[in-house]
């Protein structure tokens, strides 16, 4: 493309065109298509790789469930999605209704119980509107993050037991040698939060589906990268 063919009074919407497929080159995400219908939470991509993206998650509040322990993420998700959609449909304290967001967080943890069951905490993201005053409800609370980070990797489809376990062990795969590589090393100092899986859309879509790893870690790790 010759740069003087570029007219000089570009319309905003090839702007946004260009923008967009700048992103493209630059490996950004293509958001799910359920945020132009539905309230996401708002966050800045600090840093690009092969397959992975860094994002900074400024003051988000979500309300979830205790943890369920289970043999199966998708069986756990369900049970925890179940109680948060009463949530939202009036079974809280104050009776309120409130609109459903994306994502569905699921975050998977090693469990003391039997063999082969996990504990999986379920997260509903609070729309700004309900956040200064999320209703309460029994079985569930409130967590106020300020800011947190995550190193992200998004796939397609339904998600699977199967498939969570390889996506993470991909995302891992993709942090190694990379200037993040640190985010895997953080990781192994908590042991208990293992990863977290983002759901976008409702089980009724069946195309376009965006799924998401992230590992979450804290801003030490950040100025570590940005001090070398
Ligand atoms: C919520 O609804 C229940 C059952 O209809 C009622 O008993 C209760 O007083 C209501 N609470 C509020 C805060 O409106």
């Amino acid at each position: 493309m010759a740069t003087s063919n570029l007219n000089p009074t570009l319309s905003s919407s090839s702007f946004f065109l260009l923008l967009l497929l700048l992103s493209f080159a630059a490996g950004g995400i293509v958001f799910p298509p359920t945020c132009e219908r539905i309230e996401c939470p708002s966050y800045n991509v600090i840093g690009v790789g092969k397959g992975f993206e860094i994002r900074q998650y400024p003051w988000t509040e979500w309300v979830s469930t205790a943890p369920i322990d289970d043999i199966s993420f998708v069986g756990a998700t369900r049970t925890g999605f179940l109680r948060l959609f009463d949530y939202i449909q009036g079974k809280n304290d104050y009776n309120e209704t409130i609109e459903m967001t994306a994502p569905v967080l699921t975050e998977v943890s090693p469990s003391d119980g039997p063999f082969c069951t996990s504990s999986f905490t379920v997260s509903f993201y609070v729309p700004k509107k309900n956040q200064a005053n999320p209703p309460p409800a029994e079985g569930l609370h409130v967590q106020r993050w300020g800011f947190k980070y995550a190193a992200v990797r998004q796939f397609g489809g339904f998600v699977s037991d199967e498939s969570i376990g390889e996506e993470a062990s991909a995302l891992y795969t993709s942090l190694q040698g990379s200037i993040w590589a640190f985010v895997n090393e953080g990781r192994k100092d908590d042991p208990k939060s293992v990863y977290t899986v983002a759901q976008y859309n409702s089980p009724f879509e069946f195309s376009g589906r965006v799924n998401e790893i992230w590992f979450m870690f804290d801003m030490q790790g950040v100025k570590h990268v940005y001090a070398n």
